[in-house]
């Protein structure tokens, strides 16, 4: 199965991408994790991407949909995968449509921009493997340290109030189109984000089946 899962910056994505993702056994391909893995790695990619991200600014699109092409020649997208922030622009759909990739569901999951401001606040990542954790609904089991790799959690940069803002502004502007875009198509499910995560997971796989 090939999904793509569009929603707000912060409105539980790539959460419920994990989810789906040990659910059907797909990998999950977020282009926001591989150009942050670039950066660290220091790589051209990384530092050219560096000032966009920092500032909750779109990457420029030849560099996304780049990102993309080689990705999905990987063995492992063979049976299916699940596309987490890509595509962001009506541009970057455009080339995934040239790829001629059939994409079987588009998942959009919604949440008010207010709730996403006080949940983007309490994430916390891990600085070495970039696993995902919430002050209140994702806790590790130690304080400031990652279960899977004992990594040291930090806050992201562009998690910061300001720069949220500026990604939000930048979702309604460039991203939100494409749920016109995908909605001519007739594949795109709108699920609405729930307070708890299981309760979002549910209506998420209730959605990729149906
Ligand atoms: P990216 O990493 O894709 O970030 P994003 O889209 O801004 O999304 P987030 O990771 O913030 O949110 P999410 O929806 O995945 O939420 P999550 O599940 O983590 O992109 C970062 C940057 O990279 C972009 O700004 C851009 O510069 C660049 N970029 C990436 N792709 C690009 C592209 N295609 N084109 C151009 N530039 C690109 O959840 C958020 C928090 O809430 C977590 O702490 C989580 O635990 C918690 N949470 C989740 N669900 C719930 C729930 N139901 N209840 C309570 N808490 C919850």
């Amino acid at each position: 199965m090939k999904l793509i899962f569009l929603g707000a910056p912060g409105a539980g994505k790539g959460t419920q991408a994990e989810k789906v993702s040990e659910y059907l056994n797909i990998p999950t391909i977020s282009t926001g994790n591989i150009i942050r893995e670039a950066l660290k790695n220091g790589t051209e990619m990384g530092k050219k991407a560096k000032s966009y991200m920092d500032a909750g600014a779109l990457v420029p699109d030849d560099v996304v949909i780049g990102i993309i092409q080689e990705r999905l020649t990987q063995p492992d997208c063979e049976n299916g995968f699940i596309l987490d922030g890509f595509p962001r622009t009506i541009p970057q759909a455009e080339a995934l449509d040239r790829m001629g990739i059939h994409i079987d569901r588009i998942i959009d999951i919604e949440v008010p921009d207010d709730t996403i401001a006080q949940r983007v606040s309490g994430r916390r990542v891990c600085a070495a493997c970039g696993s995902s954790y919430h002050l209140d609904y994702k806790k590790p089991q130690v304080e400031g340290v990652c279960d899977r790799c004992q990594g040291a959690l930090v806050q992201r940069k562009d998690d910061q109030p300001e720069t949220v803002k500026e990604r939000l502004a930048v979702y309604h502007e460039q991203t939100e189109p494409l749920k016109d875009y995908y909605a001519k198509s007739g594949k795109l499910v709108i699920v609405e984000g729930q307070e708890r995560v299981e309760d979002t997971t549910a209506l998420t796989i209730a959605a990729v089946k149906e």
